[in-house]
């Protein structure tokens, strides 16, 4: 879920001085799809982007703030660009440094006082101004712009396929939903990305239907808490998830569905219908538990008890038999006794993860888990993360294996290392390699898995 990624943008173009943004990005996958965003508005401004940061004159960072880490990490880089300022300031060279993301949102003016180097630092609700602030920047002017803006982002960003050069990939992420209401005790996200705010029917009906028209094969939905999405048909009915995946999977041209984050406790009727109905909402969901004790659960807020979350998982599997479930979890939240812990592994033996993302409790200055006592020592949540993860590994490592001897779709995504190599996605968003030389990224191919690496598996086409 933590990944640290140089966002693919809009490729070269031959404008001779053209500036060079290089953005890094670091969270969840919202982050991803808003690094790429913000990379459209900066090209219609003139931006290039360039995946290499000595080229730039423009580094933007794109925080994360769920976890302590997290945050430190970006005030180091500053540290290391500060010093790249004054190089480039040397040699009479503009390098301009721009702090975005939820860091940005949460410690807003901070920024600016504790790393005076940073021009800009914008919020992730006003990055389509994010054009403005360089101008005002350039005036000399330091710009912390972390309103929430009035005005709806998406309809002041340009058409995200229409940016020039922009390569096309055969994948693309959505935002539908933003913000969370859900409150959990351990989590900045409802103080960072604000109230939960669904984007209208229309508007996603729009820009997936220019995705798919680009060349986009496979659309992931994306939310902080993706299926409490809601909004209303043509008609002015009110719809939920289940009947939006129902709508875009009319759209002629697209073959794969997916979607991100998950609360168990908006898996509703519709949804479970959705993954029952739709062959092309691919059998894979992460649906965060957080932690298997019913005590633990509530102290967190989660506002369900494990054996709900059990009986959930049931449900889904009997509308969709072939399902791979994924999860996150936190061991040592304040309180956490040998027990809870426990009833965590429990859960985890019961449900059977084919991946999950597992973390040490953080404590987030400003959320209520913060001042709950007992917090739980360092050591200990480094022994039960281990546990946890040596449990997860081997679970995640059967799931692997068990594909071995299996037939399935690919969807080819980019070329492999060795020539007629190509690697794709399985539908359980396994990375796959396989030898096809006369087939072509972007198609979706049946293949047979004949070996499983530790991050990947290998493949043959399969015969007729
Ligand atoms: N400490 C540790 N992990 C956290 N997460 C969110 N907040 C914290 C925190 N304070 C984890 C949760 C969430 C994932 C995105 O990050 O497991 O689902
Ligand atoms: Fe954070 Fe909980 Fe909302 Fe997920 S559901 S974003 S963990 S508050």
């Amino acid at each position: 879920m933590t990944q640290e990624t140089a966002t693919p943008m809009p490729s070269e173009l031959p404008a001779g001085n053209a500036r060079k943004v290089f953005i890094k990005t670091y969270g969840c996958q919202m982050n991803v799809y808003d690094s790429g965003r913000m990379a459209d508005a900066l090209a219609a401004d003139g931006y290039v982007s360039t995946d290499v940061m000595d080229d730039a004159d423009l580094v933007l960072l794109n925080t994360c703030h769920i976890r302590e880490k997290a945050a430190e990490k970006v005030y180091s880089a500053l540290g290391r660009l500060r010093e790249t300022k004054k190089a480039r300031a040397a040699e009479g060279r503009e390098f301009m440094i721009g702090v975005a993301g939820c860091v940005a949102q949460a410690e807003g003016e901070e920024i600016s006082r504790r790393e005076p180097a940073v021009d800009v630092v914008i919020g992730p609700q006003t990055y389509h101004r994010l054009p403005q602030a360089l101008r005002k920047a350039r005036g000399g002017e330091r710009v912390v712009d972390t309103e929430y803006a009035l005005e709806d982002k998406f309809e002041h960003l340009p058409d995200p396929t229409r940016v020039i050069g922009k390569p096309r990939n055969v994948t693309a992420f959505l935002t539908v939903q933003e913000g969370c209401d859900k409150f959990c005790t351990f989590c900045v996200v409802p103080y960072t990305r604000g109230a939960e705010v669904s984007r209208p029917l229309a508007q996603l009906l729009t820009e997936a239907r220019r995705l798919v028209d680009s060349g986009v094969r496979e659309l992931t939905l994306l939310g902080q808490n993706v299926n409490a999405w809601h909004g209303e048909d043509e008609a002015g009915r009110a719809i939920g998830l289940g009947d939006l995946l129902y709508r875009l999977a009319e759209i002629p041209g697209l073959a794969r569905l997916r979607y991100t984050t998950s609360h168990p406790r908006d898996m509703d009727d519709r949804l479970i219908e959705a993954h029952r109905d739709l062959r092309m909402l691919m059998p894979y969901l992460h649906l965060p538990v957080q932690a298997g004790s019913d005590r633990i659960l509530k102290s967190m807020n989660r506002r369900h008890k494990a054996e709900e979350y059990i009986v959930l998982i049931e449900r889904i599997r009997e509308a969709r038999p072939d399902i791979a479930l994924s999860g996150d979890f936190i061991v040592g939240f304040p309180g956490e006794t040998d027990e809870d812990f426990e009833a965590t592994m429990d859960l985890v033996r019961r449900v059977n993860y084919a991946q999950a993302y597992s973390f040490k409790y953080s404590s987030r200055p400003g959320t209520p888990g913060a001042d709950l006592p007992d917090h739980v020592d360092e050591e200990v949540k480094t022994e039960r993360l281990a546990r946890l993860q040596s449990l997860l590994l081997e679970q995640q490592q059967a799931f692997s294996r068990s594909m071995i001897g299996q037939t399935m779709d690919l969807l080819l995504e980019k070329p492999g290392r060795m020539p007629g190599q190509l690697i794709g996605r399985s539908p359980w968003l396994q990375s796959v390699n396989v030898d096809a030389m006369s087939s072509q990224i972007g198609d979706i191919i049946q293949v047979r898995i004949t070996a499983a690496g530790p991050n990947s598996l290998f493949a043959e086409v399969a015969e007729g």
